[in-house]
C-alpha cells in the first residue's frame, strides 16, 4: 500500500510552466486549478495530491513535512535556507536573475547604504560578503519605486525581461545567482516514502 504524496506548488508563473512537466510525469490535477479557489487539488492518481501556495510558503511546508515534495524558485529557497530540504532536480524553469539594481546612471553613494528588497537574508548575506554595510528595508512587492522614492538607494530583485527596471528608470547593475525552479523534497520523507519520491524524480527527470 502506498502512503499518500502531497507535493507543494507555486502559485502564479511558476505553476504554468510546472503543470505540463507533472503531466508527463503522469500526474495531473483532477480538475483545473486557474478556475478553483481551492488550495489542496486531488490528481489522477489516487496517493498524490497538490497543495498550491504562494512561493515563499512552499519551502516552509516542506520543511515540516506538511508537504513531502515542493516546487519553488531558487530565489526563495537561497532565502529560507535549505535546512530539512534535498533539492535533487533543477527544474530549468521560470529562470531569471537576482539582481541589485538603481535609479539609471546615478552613483550608488559610498559608505553604508539602504537596500529594499523582498529578499532580507540574500540582501545581508550579499552585501556583507562583499563587506559593505546596509540597511536592509523589507518590502512586499514593487520593489522598484523605494530607489524612485528615495526609500533606499539599491534594490535587490528578480530581473527577466528588463522591462520592468526599464520602465520605472532603473539599471541593473550586479548578478547575484541564476535563478530557476526546483523540485525540493522533505529529508524525513525522502526515508519514509523513499520509493514513491525517486519515482516521481525519475518521471520528472525524463520529462525534462
Ligand atoms: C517580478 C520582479 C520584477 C519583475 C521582473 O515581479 O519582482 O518586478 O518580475 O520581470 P521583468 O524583468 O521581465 O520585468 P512579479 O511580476 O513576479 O511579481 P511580484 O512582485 O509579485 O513578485
Amino acid at each position: 500500500m502506498s502512503q499518500m504524496l502531497t507535493i507543494a506548488l507555486t502559485k502564479g508563473r511558476i505553476l504554468k510552466e510546472t503543470l505540463p512537466l507533472l503531466a508527463a510525469a503522469g500526474i495531473e490535477p483532477a480538475e483545473d486549478i486557474s478556475k478553483s479557489r481551492k488550495l489542496i487539488f486531488e490528481t489522477n492518481k489516487d496517493n498524490v495530491r497538490l497543495l498550491v501556495l504562494r512561493g515563499s510558503d512552499v519551502p516552509t511546508y516542506v520543511k515540516f513535512g506538511s508537504a513531502d515534495m515542493g516546487i519553488a524558485g531558487k530565489d526563495t529557497l537561497m532565502e529560507s535556507g535549505s535546512e530539512g530540504l534535498y533539492e535533487p532536480v533543477d527544474l530549468g524553469i521560470a529562470r531569471c536573475r537576482l539582481m541589485t539594481a538603481a535609479v539609471k546612471n546615478v552613483k550608488t553613494p559610498e559608505g553604508r547604504i539602504k537596500v529594499a528588497t523582498k529578499y532580507v537574508n540574500v540582501a545581508k548575506r550579499y552585501y556583507a560578503a562583499q563587506g559593505r554595510q546596509v540597511d536592509v528595508i523589507k518590502l512586499y512587492g514593487a520593489m522598484e519605486l523605494a530607489p524612485i522614492m528615495d526609500l533606499a538607494d539599491e534594490i535587490v530583485d528578480i530581473v527577466d525581461t528588463g522591462n520592468t527596471l526599464l520602465a520605472n528608470g532603473l539599471e541593473p547593475r550586479e548578478h547575484i545567482a541564476d535563478i530557476s525552479s526546483r523540485l525540493v523534497v522533505n529529508k524525513a520523507s525522502m526515508k519514509m516514502k523513499h520509493e514513491q519520491i525517486q519515482s516521481v524524480l525519475d518521471a520528472v527527470q525524463s520529462a525534462l
